[in-house]
């Protein structure tokens, strides 16, 4: 059995990780070799937004690299289907696995199974009804195109079950990013926050504020909806910079796309100048980790960081006004509130989240064994 699976994008790096731990450790075990080639799009190309996490995870070289970049979505959808075709046309995969919502995710999907190949979805199911969003768009075209749904929670199954998907394409395997959180944990806690913040600065000579456990933010943003509209992004800056920094340090790793934007929006000085605010480049697995277990709160559009800070406990602002992860918010149990990007409203949860504290919660089977879910699932579908 061969099988094809593909990463294109940062978030797709910690869900392939433990599916090919798992691959390596069936072979030992079954002596029943499946052939695995990983194939790396290429649209995360920046040494931080990529090899970063292949080294920090160990996850292999990619055994094929398509190099497709930056563009618009249809060049980097189109490149990609132009140069994965020749790819599965020449290595005639049985199964070809993607994960998550990214354009990869898509673009594969989409050329399996125009060429026949069986396709597998990691993390299935998940619905934010927001089609404005390119992830939900790529969600629902891999999910009607796959072969294979393995999903993270009940919810997905009930919104593919909605869709019409039959039974027995559906499978519950938990959520594979959580196994490597789980494998990765001790690491992480071991490292000192000082040091995460000294080896990721992005400014030489920024002044590094007392940074105490517990009374710190943490803030990421990439999201089109937030950091591409001037009045948006300023007012959120405005928030940040007069009443968050104030009362604790904030860290904000920068996203290429949220840096591009305060620069091209005229906010950078106003950023750069602000104490107790530090800027960081976009920063490893294990660093982002560390910082999530002690912080005070976290700021963020990611959807991964909403599921990391609902196993952790730590209190999550989710600048977004829908969510595709339901289970990470705080009415089932996790620990993520929808503020949207409206300041009156990220204020109120913000005092909130102050108060409520830490609450860790670990919905069904996010338990680290998904990856071999997900295999015994493929292994049962061939
Ligand atoms: C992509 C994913 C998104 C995911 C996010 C995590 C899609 C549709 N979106 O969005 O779901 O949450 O990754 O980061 O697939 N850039 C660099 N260096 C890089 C990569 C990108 O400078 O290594 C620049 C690009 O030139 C572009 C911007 O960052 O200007 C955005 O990159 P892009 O890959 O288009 O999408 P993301 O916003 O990262």
């Amino acid at each position: 059995m061969k099988i094809i699976s593909v990463v294109g994008a940062r978030p797709n790096f910690m869900k392939i990780a433990p599916f090919i731990r798992a691959i390596e450790k069936h072979n030992i075990q079954s002596g029943q070799k499946v052939e695995h080639i990983l194939v790396h799009t290429g649209q995360h190309y920046d040494h931080q937004m990529s090899q970063t996490f292949f080294d920090a995870l160990n996850i292999p070289p990619a055994d094929i690299h398509l190099g497709v970049g930056s563009g618009s979505h249809a060049e980097q959808v189109g490149n990609t289907m132009i140069q994965f075709e020749k790819v599965v046309m020449e290595q005639k995969p049985d199964w070809v696995v993607v994960v998550g919502d990214v354009n990869a995710t898509l673009a594969c999907s989409v050329t399996a199974k125009k060429l026949h190949v069986k396709c597998c979805h990691i993390e299935a199911g998940l619905r934010s009804g927001d089609w404005t969003m390119p992830e939900e768009i790529n969600r629902l075209v891999t999910d009607r195109l796959s072969d294979l749904l393995l999903t993270p929670d009940k919810l997905s199954i009930e919104n593919l079950k909605g869709e019409g998907v039959p039974d027995e394409k559906i499978g519950f395997v938990g959520n594979i990013m959580i196994d490597t959180l789980e494998e990765q944990r001790e690491k992480a806690a071991s490292l000192s926050i000082a040091g995460v913040l000294k080896e990721n600065l992005l400014l030489e000579n920024t002044v590094i504020p007392e940074v105490e456990e517990e009374h710190y933010a943490v803030m990421t943003l990439h999201r089109p909806s937030n950091v591409d509209h001037k009045e948006i992004f300023t007012s959120l800056i405005d928030f940040l910079t007069s009443e968050v920094v104030v009362d604790m340090p904030l860290l904000w790793p920068i996203h290429p796309r949220a840096r591009k934007q305060l620069e091209q929006f005229g906010l950078w000085d106003e950023v750069v100048a602000t104490s107790n605010l530090v800027l960081m480049q976009p920063i490893g697995y294990h660093d982002m980790l560390r910082l999530n277990m002690n912080a005070k709160i976290f700021l963020t559009d990611s959807g991964g960081l909403q599921e990391e800070c609902t196993i952790l406990g730590t209190p999550c602002l989710t600048l977004r006004w829908n969510t595709e992860r339901p289970i990470t918010l705080w009415e089932h149990g996790g620990a993520s509130v929808l503020v949207g990007n409206n300041v009156e409203r990220i204020r109120k949860e913000y005092r909130n989240a102050l108060v409520r504290g830490r609450k860790p919660f670990r919905p069904e089977l996010w338990d680290g064994h998904t990856a071999e879910h997900c295999l015994k699932a493929i292994l049962n579908a061939s």
